[in-house]
């Protein structure tokens, strides 16, 4: 079996394990406060789930890396060596501190994440997409309502395995470049969040803790479009 872990068990953590195991794929997962607070979670996802530490769930080649920017610095390096990491993670000034690097665009998130992790092989994607959407979009290869995700990543080999997940889980992949390109997709941007939302305009205005809101398929045309006007 296929074994994928996650450092990070929140709201795309979860998401991504409990799509991950649909696909067949054992799941690694961890978080900050450790294997005991994931046992409602493991519980539920079941028996291909299982609760380690972060230096744990880097055992696999593929490892995901799902926490809030700001805990990057926490990751375990020598552990994530020669892995490829899949980078969710967006910069948010108010939870985030501010990064002046990021404020000027002279940086991407994932280049900061790359550089913390020199050894690994930084791949972003699922970043720009609400974990609501998440969920509720992946089909099967070839339905016309399966939707795509951008993705950037330095290393050829490491996102050849990220898009062979990706598919496994139920999305196309767009190939828009290096991590230096990844600002395509961040906060802020067209391709972020909003065209996966059945109804944009009440997404922009939803604020914490709204309701569930409908996903809506974006094809490979659509992502296309929207990165490419920046
Ligand atoms: N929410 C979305 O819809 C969405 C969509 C796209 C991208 N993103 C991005 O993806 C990342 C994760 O978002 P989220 O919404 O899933 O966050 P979240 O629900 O707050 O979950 C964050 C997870 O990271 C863990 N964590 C925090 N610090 C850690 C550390 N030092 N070591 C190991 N684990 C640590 C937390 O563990 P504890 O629970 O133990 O603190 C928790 O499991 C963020 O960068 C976010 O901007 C989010």
């Amino acid at each position: 079996m296929k074994r994928i872990g996650f450092i990070g068990a929140g709201h795309i953590g979860s998401t991504l394990a409990r799509l991950a195991i649909n696909a067949g794929y054992e799941v690694l997962l961890s978080n900050r406060r450790g294997p005991d607070s994931l046992s409602q979670l493991v519980t539920e996802l079941g028996p291909a789930a299982s609760a380690v530490t972060p230096p744990e769930a880097a055992a696999p080649d593929l490892v995901v890396v799902t926490v809030p920017l700001h805990a990057i610095d926490q990751l375990p390096e020598e552990e994530l060596a020669g892995k490829t990491v899949i980078d969710t993670n967006n910069y948010y000034p108010d939870r985030d501190g501010r990064i002046p690097e990021l404020d000027s665009r002279e940086s991407t998130t994932s280049e900061l994440l790359q550089r913390r992790l020199p050894g690994s092989k930084v791949v972003k994607v699922f970043s720009n997409v609400v974990y609501l959407h998440l969920g509720q979009l992946p089909r099967p290869a070839n339905d016309p309502q399966r939707s795509t995700l951008p993705m950037v990543g330095d290393d050829a080999e490491a996102k050849a395995l990220v898009t062979e997940f990706a598919d496994a889980v139920g999305f196309d992949v767009l190939d828009v470049g290096e991590l230096h390109q990844g600002w395509r997709f961040e906060n802020g941007r067209p391709a972020y969040c909003l065209p996966y939302a059945a109804d944009p305009e009440a997404m922009r205005n939803s604020g914490p803790g709204s309701r569930p809101m409908e996903a809506k398929p974006a094809a490979r045309e659509v992502i296309a479009a929207l990165i490419e006007r920046g």
